[in-house]
């Protein structure tokens, strides 16, 4: 018919969302805030191994006195369920199973876009991510 193979993806690109994927999705807006791990909503931050999730950021205690901040929103397709695995050390997207190092760099097809990544600033038990 004449196709090339380019206007046959651009074709499969324009019907389906899983374009996003060639694109990747980062956050919107800024990351600058402070929570204290001593407050009992925090309290999974206390032991090695423990995350929450809080202003769409994941922060995970990975090992004694290193907390590591990443966005919650997988690079994927945008969905805000990536958590903690702390078998694993990694990242983990719940949806299609996307998985990203304690680095955010993606570890498998899903992930290969990354996490957007965060600092985190401790003292005593305040944890400033930015
Ligand atoms: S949205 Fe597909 S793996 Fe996260």
């Amino acid at each position: 018919m004449g196709f090339s193979a380019g206007a046959i993806a651009a074709t499969y690109c324009l019907g389906l969302t899983g374009c996003m994927q060639q694109q990747g999705i980062k956050p919107s807006g800024s990351v600058d805030f402070t929570i204290d791990i001593s407050q009992s909503q925090y309290s999974a931050l206390k032991n090695v191994g423990g995350y929450i999730r809080t202003n769409d950021v994941v922060i995970a205690h990975t090992e004694q006195d290193v907390y590591v901040a990443v966005t919650q929103i997988c690079s994927h397709q945008g969905q805000p369920q990536v958590m903690y695995r702390s078998g694993s050390n990694d990242f983990f997207c719940t949806v299609h199973g996307a998985t990203y190092n304690v680095n955010g760099k993606g570890t498998n097809s899903f992930g290969r876009n990354g996490l957007t990544t965060y600092q985190v600033d401790v003292s005593g038990t305040q944890l400033h991510v930015h």
